[in-house]
């Protein structure tokens, strides 16, 4: 640890890449920022463990073009998350069918297998709850493979309902040894396996613009469609209502964003995401503790005029500029999520107390694992209350962007309307995250709190994602439909697709909706509207699960059970569709028990053949999830 106390090594980019050098690049498709992050680390341990002998380039992978330089690649690493039901992240999509169509070419002999020489470690992440673990991770393995290349390293498989950064870590050992044994990369600068260089700390360069001079401040987001991720539209919110009576002592809202004017248009089961701001308390504290003027106008960019093959990620600042440091705090940096411990290591090298800077280096390295989890990951510390732990610690504004606040990440919501009612207004039912964290601080969610302290009639940007969670293309279908709590949502929208169809003459098929929540009196949200449902014969079926009105905990699943009787009929010969939203730890598995349980009582066979059926009905798409 000696000697690394102010030792800021500022990692330059490479525009150019070094012919005369091998060239490791790494790909990476994320959603919520964990692939990108992983894509970083390991460029900044290939960078300290080959020096100058090798050249690193992290990439997004939407901005690399595959079909002119993939088949020219020596060594490809990709970082490739799985978003949702096996589907690919938003910035992967277009490589992700390219390759897919590439390999079914090469399968179908149309095509050379044109990636021979390219040699290639694919690391998925994903979450093991979800069906299709790792789906997109595994058919890039494949497809690679299919193309001819060749894998230098098993596949990682990181699963996020774990730790997924111990996952990445053995993964990159793994890794790293085939490396050493190749001769795919330089020669490597200590042989001793410890980093040979310090710490890296890649940094933004930041222009400080003086007050009045020229040039415009830029909004956080430009105005765009709203169609996808790429193009946020800014909508208003028109409404925020509080769902949950006077005598509940926690909070769910009901939101309305007014999208018209956008180019958004949606189906009942989609998703919709919100870029929320952090409130401006956190961002006066993180301003005070790190000595930022709030009024200050930046640019970030890429350093320029690096020395050829001091390769350092060459990723766009994740800010526009000119921007005010208050706007780029309030939405740009996710300060309230627990910090990675590549953020402790280069947090490490600007604290001036020398104390708090081998402490933040031991959190900060392999060798404090287990103080790391004791300190920040089992209290889940925020990287705010971090800083304050360490307050002689004070990075750069180009280096606390660049690698030691992640980016805050928009959220996503269920839908809870459907178009044919609202063609120009999306509904939110949003719980409000405050939760009381072990080391006493109130957990407050950035986007929840945002959403009912400041929410109505401020303006957001979003977008819509959309999703497969759908209703059957016929009415007439049975559905099965279970949502307690916020997982009521997609099916608020379905309900109102039904209301719409019935009212145009379309004849409706049976409609079970399993709802739960703690107490009738608290929380049992839009409970007029359920049951307008069930008069008006939208909703054949409303069973209510109210967990905390007796002694014992009745459940959804309980009532599904229960229900047997009538649902097997319904799935074995009517053809019904089930629905699971909500929680995934606890209530879709125990939802999902419940269904194979149904399934053994309903058709009198073992419970094995019960599984099979379940399993032939979600791969068949009549059994969908919508679960976090
Ligand atoms: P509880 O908090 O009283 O345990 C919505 O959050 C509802 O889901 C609440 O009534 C909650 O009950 C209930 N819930 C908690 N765990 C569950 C589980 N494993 N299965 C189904 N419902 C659950």
């Amino acid at each position: 640890l000696a000697g690394v106390n102010g030792f800021a090594a500022l990692s330059r980019p490479s525009l150019a890449e070094d012919p005369n050098k091998p060239l490791v690049r790494i790909l990476f498709g994320t959603q919520t920022g964990t692939a990108e992050r992983f894509s970083k680390q390991l460029g900044n341990e290939l960078r300290s463990r080959y020096g100058d002998s090798t050249t690193v380039d992290v990439r997004d992978v939407e901005t690399y073009k595959p079909e002119q330089k993939l088949a020219t690649e020596k060594l490809v690493v990709f970082c490739m998350a799985t978003y949702g039901d096996g589907e690919p992240t938003d910035n992967a999509a277009v490589f992700y069918s390219w390759l897919l169509k590439e390999a079914e070419a090469v399968e179908g002999g149309e095509k050379e297998p044109f990636l021979q020489g390219v040699s290639y470690g694919v690391f998925g992440l994903g979450n093991k709850q979800y069906e299709h673990f790792n789906a997109v991770g595994k058919k890039i393995h494949k497809s690679l493979k299919t193309c001819g290349a060749t894998p230098i390293v098993r596949r990682g498989d990181g699963d996020d309902d774990g730790v997924i950064d111990d996952d990445f870590e053995k993964w990159t050992a793994e890794l790293l040894e085939a490396l050493d044994k190749s001769d795919l990369v330089g020669k490597r600068v200590d042989q001793n396996g410890h980093a040979a260089l310090p710490i890296a700390v890649p940094a933004y360069d930041v222009e400080v613009l003086r007050a009045g001079a020229g040039r415009e401040d830029v909004a956080p987001f430009p105005s765009g469609t709203g169609k996808d991720v790429h193009s946020p539209f800014w909508a208003n919110i028109s409404t925020v209502r509080e769902l949950h009576t006077s005598q509940s002592d926690r909070s769910c809202v009901h939101v309305e964003v007014d999208v018209s004017g956008s180019g958004i248009t949606y189906e009942a089961g989609d998703h919709i995401a919100l870029y929320a701001q952090n409130s401006e308390a956190v961002v006066k504290q993180v301003a005070e503790l790190l000595g930022f003027d709030l009024d200050a106008r930046i640019v970030l960019s890429v350093p320029k005029g690096a020395a050829a093959g001091d390769a350092a990620s060459t990723l766009p600042p994740p800010l526009p500029g000119p921007i005010s440091i208050r706007t780029a705090l309030s939405y740009f940096a996710d300060v309230l999520s627990s910090p990675h411990r590549d953020a402790l290591g280069a947090l490490s090298t600007f604290a001036a107390d020398r104390e708090e800077a081998a402490r933040l280096a031991l959190l900060g390295s392999a060798a404090g694992k287990a103080e790391f989890a004791e300190f920040v990951a089992k209290p889940h510390r925020s990287l705010l209350e971090v800083l304050q732990a360490f307050p002689s610690a004070k990075p750069t504004i180009g280096a606390f962007f660049g690698c030691i606040a992640p980016r805050l990440q928009p959220r996503f919501y269920s839908i809870s309307s459907s178009p044919k009612q609202h063609p120009h207004s999306i509904h939110v039912t949003c719980a409000v995250v405050r939760d009381k964290m072990p080391s006493g601080r109130v957990h407050e969610g950035v986007c929840s709190t945002w959403l009912k302290r400041h929410g109505d009639g401020a303006a957001v940007p979003v977008f819509v994602r959309h999703s497969q969670f759908k209703l059957p293309a016929s009415s007439k279908m049975p559905l099965i439909m279970v949502g307690p709590g916020t997982g009521l949502a997609p099916f608020r929208g379905f309900l109102q697709e039904r209301a719409a169809q019935l009212a145009s003459g379309a004849e409706l098929g049976p409609a079970h909706l399993f709802f739960g929540c703690r107490s009738r009196a608290h929380d049992y949200i839009y409970q007029e509207e359920l049951e307008g449902y069930v008069a008006s014969g939208v909703l054949s079926h409303l069973h209510l699960a109210f967990s905390r009105d007796q002694a014992t905990k009745d459940y959804v699943q309980h009532h599904v059970e229960a229900q047997a009787g009538a649902l097997w009929p319904l799935i074995d010969a009517a053809g019904a569709h089930l629905y699971v939203c909500g929680d995934a730890k606890n209530m879709a598995k125990d939802v999902h028990k419940a269904f194979i349980a149904l399934v053994q009582a309903g058709k009198g066979c073992a419970g094995t053949a019960a599984e099979a059926v379940v399993k032939e009905l979600s791969d068949s798409g009549r059994y969908q999830r919508d679960v976090w």
